[in-house]
């Protein structure tokens, strides 16, 4: 690579970065849906600027309503344990999910709600420019790819790019589904290495 382009990948990537810290800082403080109201942190995602892998879950439950940080209660365990099975570092992957702000009682999202959200994962996605983008359960499915039924799409690649497989959540309650989700997991990590 020539200097001026390898300067140019950098404030590129600079670019990239403080975009998105600035659109984690407006989710931070975003008043567009009365979730705004009843929560007690906006969880905007986490991962390096340039994830290879990008996870969308559906909402933050109370732990990450709490801690700010997508994934960190019993779902997220789940996720933990699953991407270590399928040999994906955490710290490796961007991780959010499709409304920022907790539900009231971990109801599900309303659509008004998740439209309002969209542009949100919109640029996020746009900016980190991932490989593949692992949509875990119906409202990631039904919000990117406006299609429902997860147990039939899962492990199929749409648009390219988006894989569709359970949401961790699932997993937690029907323990059969785990083997299948790893193995989503690992068709993840397989298209995000053939494409480096
Ligand atoms: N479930 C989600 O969909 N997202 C989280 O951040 C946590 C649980």
């Amino acid at each position: 690579m020539r200097s001026d382009q390898s300067s140019e990948r950098k404030e590129g990537l600079q670019k990239t970065a403080e975009s998105l810290s600035s659109l984690a800082e407006e989710i931070r403080s975003c008043t567009r849906c009365p979730l705004a109201q009843g929560r007690t942190k906006a969880v905007p995602g986490e991962g390096p600027d340039r994830a290879e892998i990008f996870f969308v879950g559906e909402a933050p439950g109370r732990d990450e309503d709490l801690t700010g940080r997508p994934f960190v209660g019993r779902a997220g365990s789940v996720l933990d344990r699953c991407l270590d099975e399928a040999g994906i570092d955490r710290s490796e992957v961007f991780i959010t999910s499709v409304v920022k702000c907790r539900p009231p009682g971990n109801r599900r999202p309303k659509k008004d709600e998740v439209e309002m959200c969209r542009p949100y994962l919109e640029s996020q996605i746009e900016l980190v420019q991932p490989k593949v983008v692992c949509l875990m359960g119906n409202a990631a499915t039904r919000v990117v790819l406006d299609m429902e039924g997860v147990t039939e799409l899962r492990g199929k690649v749409f648009r390219e790019i988006f894989l569709v497989t359970f949401h961790p959540a699932a997993v937690l309650r029907n323990r059969n589904l785990k083997e299948a989700f790893v193995s989503d997991l690992l068709a993840a990590r397989k298209k995000a290495e053939e494409e480096r």
